[in-house]
C-alpha cells in the first residue's frame, strides 16, 4: 500500500482529482467505481473545476457507484443518487447510459443486486476504485461483522454507521437502517483503488486500516491484500500512523 500524507484537505481533494483525471486520460474507456459522503465532495468539486477548464472529458467515462440507500427515492435529497447529481453529474459531460448507482427503492433488489455485478463485468470491470471509510472500518456499506458478502448486496446499517450518517439527516430517526452495497469481493476486483480520509475522526480507522490484524471486523483491513492500493490522507487522518 502507497500512503500520501498531504497537509490539508484542500490538497488531498485536487491530489485526488488528479488521479481521476490521469486515470480518465490515459484510458480510451475508463471505468471509475465512485463514493459519496462528505470527504469525496473537494475532489469533485475539483474535476468540475477541470471540466470546465478543458482538462478533462466524460464523454467516454463510465460510473459504478459503491452504494445507496434502501428506500430512499433518487430524488431524495439525501440519496446517493441526489448526492452526485449535485456533486458531479450535473455539471459534467458524462453519457446518462454510462452512469450505474445501485438502486433499492420499489424493485426486486436480489435481482437488481445480480443485474449491477453483470452490468461491472460487461464494462471490463472497474479501472479506478474511490474509496472512502468509515469510523467503524466500513468500505462502501460493508459493515463490520463475522461475515463479508462478495457481491452486490442488501445490508443493515450498523448503530455505528446510523449515528456517524445522522449528521445528513434532520435527526437519526429518519437515516435508512439499510442500504444496498457493492460487496467487498467486487471492491477488491479493482485494478486501483484511491483510498481517502480526512480529519481526526478518521485517525483510527486508518491506523487499523493499514497495519495489523486483517479481520471481517474492520472490512478496510481487507485492503491490505490489495495489490495496488493508494491511500491519500491528510496530517489529521495520519495522525495515528505517523507516530
Ligand atoms: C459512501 C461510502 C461510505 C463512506 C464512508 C465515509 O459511498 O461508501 O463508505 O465512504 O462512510 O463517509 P464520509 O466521507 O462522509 O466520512
Amino acid at each position: 500500500m502507497e500512503i500520501v500524507v498531504v497537509e490539508s484537505y484542500r490538497e488531498l481533494s485536487a491530489r485526488a482529482a488528479a488521479v481521476v483525471g490521469d486515470e480518465i486520460k490515459k484510458n480510451r474507456r475508463p471505468v471509475l467505481g465512485l463514493a459519496t459522503g462528505s470527504t469525496p465532495e473537494g475532489m469533485y468539486a475539483q474535476l468540475v473545476r477541470m471540466f470546465n477548464d478543458e482538462e478533462v472529458d466524460f464523454s467516454n467515462v463510465t460510473t459504478f457507484n459503491l452504494d445507496e440507500y434502501a428506500g430512499l427515492h433518487p430524488e431524495h435529497p439525501q440519496s446517493y443518487h441526489y448526492y452526485m447529481r449535485q456533486h458531479l453529474f450535473d455539471h459534467i459531460n458524462i453519457k446518462k447510459e454510462n452512469i450505474h448507482i445501485p438502486q433499492c427503492y420499489n424493485q426486486d433488489v436480489s435481482e437488481f443486486c445480480r443485474e449491477y455485478d453483470r452490468s461491472v463485468i460487461a464494462a471490463g470491470g472497474v479501472d479506478l476504485q474511490i474509496l472512502g471509510i468509515g469510523g467503524n472500518g466500513h468500505i462502501g456499506f460493508n459493515e463490520p461483522g463475522r461475515y463479508l458478502n462478495c457481491l452486490t448486496h442488501l445490508t443493515d446499517l450498523t448503530e455505528d454507521t446510523i449515528k456517524d450518517n445522522s449528521r445528513f439527516f434532520n435527526s437519526p430517526d429518519e437515516v435508512p437502517r439499510q442500504a444496498v452495497t457493492m460487496g467487498m469481493g467486487s471492491i477488491m476486483h479493482a485494478a486501483k483503488i484511491l483510498l481517502l480520509a480526512s480529519g481526526n475522526s478518521k485517525a483510527r480507522a486508518i491506523k487499523h486500516a493499514v497495519g495489523g490484524t486483517i479481520t471481517t471486523d474492520f472490512p478496510a483491513s481487507l485492503l491490505q491484500l490489495h495489490r495496488d492500493v493508494t491511500l491519500l490522507v491528510d496530517r489529521e487522518a495520519a495522525a495515528l500512523i505517523e507516530k
